[in-house]
């Protein structure tokens, strides 16, 4: 276990904790933007970034993945975070200006309108999605594409995927509303892996083998509907670690169903 303080208060935490999840312990709220507990941490907003103090010497760290060590002294708000945070955020707003997640975040520091020139994006580049695809639907069927400005979130060679099995995975994570799912689209993926209309979740990976009998239209299976209910989060979540024995139990009752 390791013992640190932040904003002076103490906190023990298991080795190998973010300063942010010591942080929630002590209820000490730290603005993030490509953090999920499922993926791994990105840093890429720069959002989380806190002040750490460790023998005399002062360095700023994003705390999302940052590891707290004993004796850690950590200030998530002294005056030059909130500096580096509300620029962070004026530069954010500055790229998306219509983005609703982005516009809260900056009003709440005060910021209603970028210094810079605004460019309309809607994708704040925080690599959620990419990594979902990759780490826990493990297909990589998006990745980023260019550099420095053009930096993007593509398909390889900006062409449709022949890997994408439309899980919607990405799109659950995005928290601009960059990627949207268009079922036409979705059903033509799931289509191009085979005449067969294999159900997502076996695309998935949750069950062995099963055959959609509803067109792709999972919003009119009573199965979909009923494994959304159970975990209350998107279903490759869920797939990777199984939260619930109730979950388990279903899937199991599912496998025997079909054997
Ligand atoms: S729909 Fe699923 S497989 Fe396709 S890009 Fe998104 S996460 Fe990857
Ligand atoms: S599309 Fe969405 S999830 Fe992907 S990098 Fe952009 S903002 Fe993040
Ligand atoms: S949440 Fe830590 S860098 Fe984005």
């Amino acid at each position: 276990m390791i013992t640190l303080i932040i904003n002076n208060q103490k906190v023990t935490v298991k080795q190998g904790t973010t300063i942010l999840k010591a942080s929630e312990k002590l209820g000490i709220e730290i603005p993030t933007l490509c953090n999920h507990e499922g993926l791994a941490p990105y840093g890429a907003c720069r959002l989380c970034v806190v002040e750490i103090i460790k023998e005399k010497e002062n360095r700023i760290v994003a705390a999302c993945s940052f590891p707290v060590e004993e004796g850690m002294k950590v200030l998530t708000n002294s005056d030059r975070i909130l500096k580096r945070r509300k620029m962070i955020a004026e530069f954010l707003l500055a790229r998306c200006p219509d983005v609703k997640v982005v516009r809260d975040l900056a009003n709440k520091m005060g910021i209603k309108k970028p210094r810079f020139k605004p460019k309309n994006k809607d994708c704040i580049l925080c690599g959620l999605c990419v990594r979902v695809c990759n780490e826990i639907v493990g297909i990589g069927a998006i990745g980023f594409v260019n550099r420095g400005k053009n930096l993007k979130v593509d398909t390889p060679f900006h062409l449709a995927s022949d890997v994408c099995i439309g899980c919607g995975a990405c799109s659950y994570v995005c928290p601009t509303g960059a990627i949207e799912m268009e079922f036409d689209v979705v059903q033509r993926f799931r289509e191009s892996l085979g005449s067969e209309h294999i159900c997502r979740y076996a695309l998935m990976g949750m069950l062995s083998y099963k055959v959609c009998s509803n067109n792709y239209e999972c919003w009119k299976c009573k199965v979909d509907q009923k494994i959304r209910d159970t975990l209350g989060t998107h279903p490759i979540f869920a797939a990777k670690e199984i939260k619930s024995e109730k979950v388990n139990q279903y899937f199991s009752f599912l496998e025997k169903i079909q054997a």
